[in-house]
């Protein structure tokens, strides 16, 4: 079998429009091994942003209330109301970043009804999600608070739908101006003297849809007003850590925002300018959500993780949108809402987008990272949708019990690929076919960490057949694997260890290093 370089693949995937389509490559016999070279010898690749494994947190059921907040009174540990085991359990991902406060929630959300005393802070309708009370007990200075216990910086979404320029530039002073105007002192009476540090700026979120169904030319309008009145004042954010300006992109085809906004950026004026254009896209299976989370097999699991590989599709038609007005790639891609949008957890509020999360959810998320960093020269953040209890959720609780998911493994697993540098690999992939759903069998990734480690991921996406990888030039592979017995099981608050990585260790033998990889697993490896 011809080995084929993953940069041929990726040249015919911009031909065909998805990754791997059209290519006549026959499906990998059980039990037969696959040569794969880790191309060392290549210098120069692209970092892999440590952004694009940011999260998500939006006032969206128990997203924000339950989930992260529970209140400087409640039993349940907490510093300052933010609880304690959920901030261990992000400490240990490096969440890069955390966009908030929404989603849709975030062009209703007016800052000044967050800010103060808790006591005085006005409740409000969350009219997106389920109608519920929005008390603002956590506002900017919470989230700030957290997003510091976390160590994520900060990335802040405006609301250009309902609210103002003139409101997010007091928003933005409020957060990063230093103790001589009114808003600052305000925050320092508020208790924080010291600017706060924001990251990234949504200017927006959907603004064709819940952000106000604008048309791309009037998006553009506002969000040029918002890009030029809009200022970070933090002095450590002057030259250094400048924040990064992202606006609404991809708008599932309807017109496309990101030709608007990028044929904007092309011939822009010196007072307005953006860093990023956002994309968009769930594995969903059609409207309304109704791919089942638990209770599934095969059929449900080979259609979503065929689905999860359209990512790599989208992405080449976004930059090659961005590439005819930025040859250069100044402008990046922010794939700040993406992930697996499940049937609501039966008796869970429809409102709110709970979700269980399987092995299945782990194993799109690998194939989704996986398609982040081969685009790691225009992909510089990502958000998976959403980082507690709701949709593809890295972490479950209710009260005071806790439960890491199969996802969340997947982003501990990954660590080592934050702000690493590519290196080709080049395998056969082969495919695994079930019904109508066709798809690459193996999918991996190598980088090399800023220590001189290299580091292997491999997806076994067939559920079926465990697969033998051959590398040469290496004599050892450490590392962890994720798999379980069924692409359905998942964690619970009984059973929190279902599926759980395992370590392993392969040392080099007669033929060379040979790792086994499970079947619907996947494994990261440092190779020595
Ligand atoms: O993540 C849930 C919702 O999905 C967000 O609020 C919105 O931006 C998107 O449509």
């Amino acid at each position: 079998m011809n080995m084929m370089r993953f940069s041929s693949l990726r040249a015919a995937a911009l031909l065909c429009g998805i990754s791997l389509c059209g290519l006549s490559v026959p499906a990998l016999a059980q039990g037969e091994t696959v040569d794969m070279h880790v191309d060392t010898d290549t210098a120069g690749g692209e970092v892999i942003d440590r952004n694009i494994f940011g999260q998500f947190a939006e006032h969206l059921g128990q997203g924000i209330y339950g989930g992260v907040w529970v209140g400087k009174k409640s039993p349940i540990p907490n510093v300052r109301g933010i609880r304690s085991d959920v901030v261990a359990a992000l400490k240990a991902i490096h969440v890069p970043n955390v966009r908030w406060p929404g989603g849709c929630f975030a062009d209703e959300y007016h800052w000044r009804d967050g800010v103060g005393p808790a006591s005085a802070r006005k409740v409000h309708v969350n009219s997106n999600w389920g109608g519920v009370p929005e008390a603002n007990t956590f506002g900017t200075d919470e989230f700030m608070d957290f997003a510091n216990q976390i160590g994520a910086d900060a990335y802040v979404s405006v609301n250009v739908g309902s609210g103002s320029p003139e409101e997010a530039g007091d928003w933005l002073e409020y957060m990063t101006a230093p103790t001589k105007t009114t808003l600052a002192k305000e925050r320092a009476a508020n208790g924080h003297p010291a600017p706060y540090k924001v990251a990234i700026l949504g200017l927006g979120n959907e603004n064709w849809g819940c952000g106000g169904a604008m048309s791309p030319d009037h998006y553009v309008e506002e969000m040029k007003r918002f890009a030029h009145y809009v200022h970070n004042f933090n002095p450590e954010q002057h030259t250094a850590n400048q924040m990064k300006r992202v606006a609404v992109g991809w708008d599932s085809g309807k017109s496309d925002y990101t030709e608007e906004v990028m044929k904007a950026w092309a011939s822009r004026v010196y007072s307005w300018d953006i860093e990023g254009v956002s994309l968009h896209n769930y594995v969903v299976g059609g409207w309304p959500p109704h791919l089942p989370a638990t209770g599934f097999g095969e059929d449900d699991y080979a259609a979503s993780i065929r689905e999860a590989f359209n990512m790599d599709k989208l992405i080449v038609r976004q930059t090659s949108i961005m590439d005819k007005y930025d040859p250069s790639k100044k402008v990046f891609l922010s794939v700040d809402e993406w992930g697996a949008w499940l049937a609501p957890t039966p008796g869970s509020h429809e409102g709110f987008l709970a979700q269980q999360n399987s092995l299945r959810d782990a194993i799109l998320a690998a194939v989704n990272l996986n398609i982040f960093a081969r685009h790691a020269d225009r992909v510089k953040n990502a958000n998976i949708a959403q980082m507690i209890n709701v949709l593809q959720a890295m972490i479950l609780t209710d009260g005071p019990k806790m439960v890491l998911t199969p996802t969340y493994h997947i982003y501990h697993m990954y660590v080592p690929f934050q702000d690493a540098t590519f290196v080709p690999v080049s395998y056969d992939a082969g495919r695994y076919v079930h019904g109508k759903d066709s798809m690459p069998r193996l999918d991996a990734i190598a980088a090399r960490d800023k220590e001189g480690h290299l580091w292997l991921s491999l997806v076994n996406i067939d559920p079926n057949n465990a697969v033998s990888i051959h590398l040469d030039h290496a004599t050892s592979a450490t590392g962890q694997v994720l798999t379980a017995p069924k692409v359905d099981a998942v964690n619970t608050f009984a059973a929190p260890d279902a599926v759980t990585p395992q370590a392993v260790k392969i040392e080099a033998g007669a033929k060379g290093l040979v790792i086994d990889v499970p079947a619907k697993a996947v494994m990261v490896v440092r190779l020595d």
